[in-house]
């Protein structure tokens, strides 16, 4: 990692000399001024570096950073102590002044410093990293570790629900997370892939199918076949026998029907791969429910009878073998039916001890809707109760549903016709401005990228756990905390480096030769000041796995950003402030695409 700044020199408080684990300088400048603070700390309180660190915030009421003295738990009068720190406190470098109101002492760090150590970081860990990938915000927390992101995981020949789109959409972002955090991340798309549904899906096929259909878009035509078969079904049992008997094929390994299953897969995997790459998600493994072995199914059974935790089935569960986790109020999932066919929750306990055994991952992470709390409690606890120690490592990250997905017209559709509408309302909103339209280079593309962006942000603007009502006035709507706006703040920004540069102003290479000191508006220290949280809004989300913090962060930096364009002109001005301005907006633009992409957004440059 490139380092951003140079220490402090002439025996001064060095925050880049201070090592404490999860403090990094070098890829965070607020550790560097919250590090200059602490050291304000340790005399007065005679306390170490390490623990002032932990006790300086954000700041209140308008301070850089504020310490709740009380919370060092020092003996005598927390209000003393306070007074104590601004009596002996001098000025530096990195901290200006200090202020008290009790026990709370805040401080005001210097904006010269300031704006030049975290703009020049801005810079370096965008376009001077050693991977050549931009890497401001992040950080090594997850450093030799490994974790697992399970998410998406339609199943095939069923519809592609709400649940689906928002476990697509979450994974995406926690994948983004981890790789930011340092994690070595292995993402799988658990596609439901087995089961009964295949038998009806091929008995239907015989009747309403289309190999030409198969071929174009299997997703739609499959579902469309598999809810046709169901209707017959409704009036003809022997549908039913067909289907239960085409699936027993499968499970008894038959070649014919097999092959007929796996050419289903084949060509849903390849449409589903379609909508994943217009979604800017990816998958290392394409796994799913048939790839859980049929020898590792019979050994956690076999495993859980030694241990003697299997229970045979009384009453209507009679002959089914189950599971008793009454004592943990999680009721007695069955883990082998009568006819000895496994289950949903066998081919998931199942298929998480291959997993590891395959991967060894430090954690594992399952991206699926609040419904299924309960199966995930059910054998995170089976495996506990197996004695993988590794069970504890398991997460669920869970999510509330989306209400009333239809078109707009009001009828149930899927994925496609969700992006499509958004893409067409879009564009037709684009042709509205004539001149912006023509500058645009693929105004369809540049559409479907802001439809999805709308349909993203609104996904993630809330806390995940909360059910929220699709809108689509509102979502898509260029106004408001919206994802066109976000697009179109960082659309702006790009159109100012573009206009003057048109005008014949160009920053040197050598960005140090940038005066910073010019930047000395109240707008640009806000600006700045939110520039150098990045880093703590990406080390919230490891932690809360919440997107909303980030989108949150996203219009907060935009609106400062719009409210400085009066202030904060860059046309016309003289040369070294014009300079300076517009590198403060290109800073901004940087992490602005940054947190876009950490949302799965591409950033657009024009639209
Ligand atoms: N295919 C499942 C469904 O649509 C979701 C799979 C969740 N992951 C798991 N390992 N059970 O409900």
């Amino acid at each position: 990692m490139a380092t951003a700044v140079t220490p402090a020199t002439n025996g001064a408080f060095s925050p880049y000399a201070a090592s404490i684990p999860g403090v990094e300088p070098e890829t965070c400048a607020f550790d560097a001024f919250r590090l200059a603070v602490a050291s304000k700390l340790t005399g007065p309180l005679n306390i170490p570096l390490e623990k002032a660190y932990e006790g300086v915030d954000i700041g209140k009421k308008g301070a850089d950073f504020t310490v709740a003295v009380p919370r060092f738990r020092l003996g005598g009068k927390p209000d003393d102590w306070a007074k104590k720190v601004v009596d002996e406190f001098k000025a530096d470098l990195w901290v200006e002044s200090v202020t008290v109101d009790k026990a709370f002492v805040s401080f005001m760090v210097r904006t010269d410093t300031l704006v030049n150590k975290v703009l020049t970081q801005i810079h370096d860990l965008t376009y001077r990293t050693p991977s050549g990938k931009p890497e401001y915000g992040c950080n090594h927390s997850g450093k030799g570790k490994k974790v697992i992101i399970e998410y998406s995981s339609p199943n095939i020949a069923k519809e592609f629900h709400a649940g689906h789109l928002r476990s697509t959409i979450l994974g995406a972002f926690l994948a983004n997370i981890h790789r930011a955090t340092g994690w070595d991340v292995m993402t799988i798309n658990y596609l439901g892939d087995w089961g009964k549904q295949f038998g009806l899906v091929a008995v239907g096929f015989e009747r309403y199918g289309s190999e030409e259909a198969l071929k174009t878009d299997a997703v739609h035509h499959l579902y469309d076949v598999y809810v046709k078969i169901n209707k017959d079904a409704e009036t003809d049992e022997a549908v039913h026998d067909a289907a239960r008997e085409f699936f027993k094929r499968m499970e008894d390994g038959d070649e014919a029907a097999v092959a007929q299953w796996k050419r289903f897969r084949d060509f849903s995997l390849e449409r589903y791969k379609q909508s994943y790459d217009r979604l800017n998600v990816d998958f290392d493994v394409y796994g799913g429910e048939s790839t859980v072995s049929q020898k590792a199914m019979q050994d956690v059974i076999q495993k859980m009878d030694e241990m003697g935790i299997i229970e045979e089935g009384k009453e209507k569960k009679e002959g089914a073998r189950l599971i008793n986790l009454e004592k943990w109020k999680l009721g007695s999932p069955v883990v082998q039916k009568t006819d000895g066919t496994s289950l949903y929750i066998t081919r998931d306990i199942a298929g998480a001890i291959e997993r590891h055994e395959k991967y060894h991952f430090d954690k594992m992470i399952y991206v699926a809707g609040a419904p299924q709390d309960m199966h995930f409690a059910q054998f995170f606890k089976v495996l506990d109760l197996m004695d993988f120690p590794w069970a504890k490592t398991l997460e669920h990250a869970n999510f509330g549903s989306i209400l009333g997905m239809s078109s707009r017209k009001g009828t149930a559709v899927s994925l496609d016709h969700i992006l499509n509408e958004a893409q067409d309302t879009m564009h037709e909103q684009m042709k509205t401005n004539e001149t912006k339209y023509a500058n645009v280079d693929d105004p369809q593309k540049t559409a479907d990228e802001i439809g999805m962006s709308a349909v993203k942000i609104q996904d993630m603007a809330g806390k995940r756990i909360n059910n929220y009502t699709f809108n689509w006035s509102r979502m898509l709507s260029f106004e408001g905390d919206t994802g066109p706006y976000l697009q179109y703040a960082h659309a702006r920004l790009c159109s100012v480096q573009r206009k003057t540069a048109q005008a014949g102003l160009v920053l040197p290479s050598d960005v140090s030769k940038i005066n910073t000191d010019l930047l000395t508006e109240p707008g640009a220290r806000v600006i700045v000041y939110l520039l150098a949280s990045y880093p703590d809004v990406v080390r919230t989300a490891i932690k809360t796995y919440e997107p909303s913090g980030v989108v949150t962060y996203l219009f907060r930096l935009s609106h400062a950003i719009s409210a400085a364009w009066e202030t904060l002109v860059v046309m016309g001005q003289e040369e070294e402030l014009a300079k300076a301005r517009l590198w403060l907006f290109i800073n901004a633009r940087d992490v602005l695409g940054a947190g876009l992409r950490l949302l799965s957004l591409r950033p657009l440059e024009k639209m």
